[in-house]
């Protein structure tokens, strides 16, 4: 089996992104398990806080990056770019001894209710990834648009991922983390 790790960019409750994130495991090849990354409900970068000892937060989940054969991030677009709770988690973990992103395979995700699907906010993210040396799967990517409409609604919070184009190219996402994955050995 195979372990990877998916976190969600956004923190709340009734999140699109996390339900794209809890509908990957039946569209992931057999052999993937994706389990949850512990939260990234982080303190704010402080190198002053870091001085002190890493949060045990952080330590949490750079142990569960570490610890997986592959990343998989799910994350909303704030303002054009990588929401903040998410880059302060992808900051603290660039500070941790035996940096946790190098060489990991890594594939992206969005959806937003706009027309891009967070688009801009994954290419801000492979900008980062280049100076942590991540290895992002390039194709097909998963930028899920007018999300509001692709997923199953249970008390007005989105549940699983229903659209069927858009589950077709989840699953393409994952036969080529997959693919990735298995390249890197
Ligand atoms: C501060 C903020 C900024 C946002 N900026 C964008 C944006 O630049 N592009 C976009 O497509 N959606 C943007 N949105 C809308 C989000 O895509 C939408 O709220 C989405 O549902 C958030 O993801 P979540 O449901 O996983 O929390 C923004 C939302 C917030 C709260």
């Amino acid at each position: 089996m195979v372990k990877v790790v998916a976190i969600c960019g956004s923190l709340r409750k009734a999140s699109v992104n996390r339900a794209l994130m809890r509908s990957l495991q039946p569209l992931a090849p057999e052999g993937m398990e994706v389990v949850e990354a512990p939260s990234i409900d982080l303190p704010l970068y402080n190198f002053d806080i870091q001085a002190k000892g890493f949060p045990d937060s952080v330590t949490a989940l750079a142990d569960a990056v570490r610890g997986a054969a592959g990343v998989v991030i799910v994350t909303p677009e704030y303002n054009y770019s990588v929401p903040a709770p998410l880059k302060n988690a992808v900051d603290w973990l660039s500070r941790v001894p035996n940096q946790p992103f190098q060489n990991k395979p890594i594939t992206l995700m969005s959806a937003s209710p706009g027309a891009l699907g967070g688009a801009r906010a994954q290419y801000h993210l492979r900008q980062i990834f280049i100076f942590l040396e991540g290895i992002i799967v390039n194709r097909p990517e998963v930028m899920v648009t007018m999300a509001g409409s692709k997923f199953e609604m249970v008390d007005n919070a989105p549940t699983v991922l229903s659209d069927q184009p858009t589950k077709d190219v989840v699953k393409q996402n994952l036969a080529a983390f997959a693919k990735l994955i298995a390249k890197m050995g």
